[in-house]
């Protein structure tokens, strides 16, 4: 069983580890084991970012998702943040716990990440979610329980950053799971950017924080007066 409420942190040459304990699979083996046979893997998805692999391994009769994001930070502003917060992933991975041990079944589980400073990349194992992404028309037909989903992972401090249907997996019981949450940088600005792309892509309308809203004002402001001050188009 996952106990949620121990994560293990470790470090060793140029990785830092953390996992969920579980008596019956370790996860750190099974990820040397992934490790030390990577190009063997079936790729699930050939993603249209180029330094992103999704693959789908079997262990045991149980389904892995492991995901590897090489994507570096460039932008100033959210490498700060990185600095204060610390790494989206490593925070993610002690969140989603909190989701599970509150019984809150609205995303995939992170069973553990990894991050390799010399190659840059960070790794990732979840849970297999049994199901199908969301077309355009399964976002009207289950926008209640999309609007629910998202408005928990806000209360959460967690955000999806990229609302489509292939970010959602209907499962064979009918629930909406939300997966491939990344880094936002600003939390509160894609709270209030997760609300306007579902109100605008999919007019599903969700509670959020008017303070995010206020946010996302000033912060379009700036951008409008900073291009209008460089002479560019706005
Ligand atoms: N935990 C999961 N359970 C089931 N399918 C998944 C899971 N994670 C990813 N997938 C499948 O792989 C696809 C790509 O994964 P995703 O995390 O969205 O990667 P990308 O960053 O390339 O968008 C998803 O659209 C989904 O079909
Ligand atoms: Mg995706």
């Amino acid at each position: 069983m996952n106990n949620f409420a121990t994560i293990i942190d470790t470090e060793r040459d140029d990785m830092r580890v953390a996992y969920v304990q579980n008596d019956n699979v370790d996860y750190l083996e099974l990820f040397n084991r992934f490790l030390a046979n990577e190009a063997n893997h079936h790729l699930l998805d050939p993603s249209d970012k180029p330094e992103r692999f999704t693959y789908l391994i079997n262990h045991d009769d149980t389904k892995y998702i492991f995901k590897i994001d090489g994507g570096v930070e460039h932008r100033l502003e959210r490498k700060l943040i990185a600095k204060i917060t610390g790494d989206f992933y490593f925070n993610l991975i002690h969140k989603l716990a909190t989701l599970s041990l509150n019984h809150c079944d609205i995303a995939y589980e992170l069973y553990l990440v990894a991050y390799d400073k010399r190659s840059k990349r960070h790794y990732m194992i979840f849970n297999f979610i049994e199901g199908r992404s969301l077309s355009k028309d399964d976002m009207h037909t289950y926008a209640d329980q999309i609007k629910h989903c998202i408005e928990t992972l806000h209360s959460y401090n967690l955000v999806s950053n990229d609302i489509h249907g292939g970010n959602f997996i209907l499962t064979p019981e009918g629930k909406i799971k939300v997966i491939d949450l990344t880094n936002s940088g600003f939390i509160w600005l894609t709270k209030a950017n997760d609300a306007i792309e579902l109100r605008d892509r999919f007019n599903i309308k969700i509670k959020v924080p008017f303070f995010a809203m206020f946010l996302k004002k000033i912060a379009h402001g700036y951008k409008t007066l900073s291009r209008k001050l460089r002479g560019k188009e706005v």
